[in-house]
């Protein structure tokens, strides 16, 4: 079977981004078991009803982002215990026009970090309350929360929390390849 492709939604989109920075490592450490494709949430416009059947071409290329993909990562910051609007929008947008939702059925990852002792888990507690809406497929465990450790902010984890991630990746790559094969 080939590798699995994934759309990774980077919730931070600040130049230094630690959602990023955690994202760059996850991609690094599974390079052998999947693909990545990325995309910069900033490009997308405040959803509105508006535009949503005529819409720019940056969430045309969003969308069929979506729709080559076999699963999807979302890398969460916190935002006031929940996740920010970059997400939010974003994952709106996948969701329209009504009828159309591209993230219907989609196995789909859950991870963050932040500075604070909760490791971004009022953010993704939110979060999946949303993805099952949106009828995504979400692996429930392992969970995957992290305090921002000081080795992140020059690209690196300490062993023990690369450890930590590498189950989380490859059990991510089993829950995504088994529903490739449904
Ligand atoms: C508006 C705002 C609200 C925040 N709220 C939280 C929070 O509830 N919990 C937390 O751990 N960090 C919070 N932070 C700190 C973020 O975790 C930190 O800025 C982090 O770098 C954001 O992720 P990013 O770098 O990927 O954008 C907040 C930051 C901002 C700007």
């Amino acid at each position: 079977m080939r590798k699995p492709k994934i759309f990774a939604l980077v919730g931070g989109i600040c130049r230094d981004s630690l959602s990023r920075k955690l994202f760059n490592i996850f991609k690094e450490q599974s390079s052998q078991l999947m693909e990545f494709d990325f995309f910069d949430l900033s490009a997308l416009p405040f959803f509105s009803q508006d535009i949503e059947y005529d819409p720019p071409q940056a969430v045309e290329d969003f969308k069929n982002l979506i729709r080559a993909s076999d699963g999807i990562l979302v890398v969460t910051p916190e935002y006031n215990r929940s996740f920010p609007g970059a997400l939010k929008n974003a994952l709106d947008w996948g969701s329209r026009p009504t009828g159309q939702c591209l993230w219907s059925g989609k196995p789909a990852g859950l991870i963050g970090t932040s500075p604070g002792a909760l490791g971004t888990f009022g953010a993704q507690a939110q979060l999946r309350q949303v993805l099952s809406f949106l009828d995504m497929r979400i692996m429930n465990q392992p969970e995957f929360y992290l305090q921002f450790p000081r080795e992140l902010e020059n690209g690196k984890l300490p062993v023990s929390t690369r450890d930590f991630l590498q189950r989380y990746i490859e059990k991510f790559q089993d829950w995504v390849k088994s529903h490739m094969s449904e």
